[in-house]
């Protein structure tokens, strides 16, 4: 297939309540305005399949969930997105926009947990066949802030449920990787107000639109 067909490929991450849903809304937006089909998805989950495990990932249970356990829960339903939704999505030219995807598991199953990354990295390439982001926007955020925002509207999953100190581990891991791989990442400001953030995520497309 020519490589001009191709469609793009767009993460969105950052620690809870850091806005990504909300700037995902605006990102499609603007996308569609330029012409762009977009498909939006979720992980974990964006699959029948993939959103039955998202929901035995994230429910509250008594049972202690082995970190090896999430962690090949977590790259099963990636499998079955990519496999089923993303991959397809991107060789008819459209543009997936996925609201987390593989540098969550490095933040909070490799930072927040302690994973080894070589375990993570070995998933990444049996699952990912090659496949990674063009663009990922980090929404940034002192932890605090985003579970205050988060915590305004539902009762925490089984994540939200982690103390601070979780949630440190996990932004920090997500800084690194931005700082390892300035050129995929966007680190946008999120602690700023939504316009200023939204012009920030402009920014960070536009060449994307313009190429
Ligand atoms: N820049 C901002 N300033 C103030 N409030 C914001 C900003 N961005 C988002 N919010 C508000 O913060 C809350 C959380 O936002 P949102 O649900 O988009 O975060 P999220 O990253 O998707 O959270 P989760 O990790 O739980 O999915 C919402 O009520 C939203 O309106
Ligand atoms: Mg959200």
């Amino acid at each position: 297939m020519n490589n001009k067909t191709l469609g793009r490929f767009i993460t969105v991450e950052g620690t809870e309540g850091v806005g990504k849903s909300t700037n995902i809304d605006y990102l499609c937006k603007l996308l569609k305005e330029h012409g762009v089909e977009v498909v939006l998805t979720r992980e974990p989950g964006g699959t029948p399949l993939a959103e039955e495990l998202r929901e035995l990932l994230l429910t509250p249970r008594e049972e202690k969930v082995s970190q090896d356990t999430e962690l090949l829960l977590m790259f099963a339903a990636r499998a079955q997105h990519i496999e089923n939704v993303i991959r397809p999505a991107i060789e008819r030219g459209a543009w997936v926009i996925s609201d987390r995807f593989t540098d969550a598991t490095f933040a909070y199953q490799g930072g927040g947990r302690g994973v080894e990354l070589e375990n993570i990295q070995l998933l990444e390439k049996l699952v990912q066949h090659g496949l990674h982001p063009d663009l990922t926007l980090l929404l940034d955020l002192p932890v605090e802030i985003g579970l205050k925002r988060a915590s305004a509207r539902s009762a925490p999953d089984r994540f939200e449920q982690e103390k601070l100190n979780f949630f440190e581990k996990v932004r920090a891991a997500y800084l690194m990787r931005a700082d390892n791989e300035p050129e995929r990442f966007a680190v946008i400001d999120a602690s700023r107000d939504l316009e200023s953030v939204q012009v920030q995520i402009l920014t960070a497309v536009k060449k994307y639109l313009d190429s």
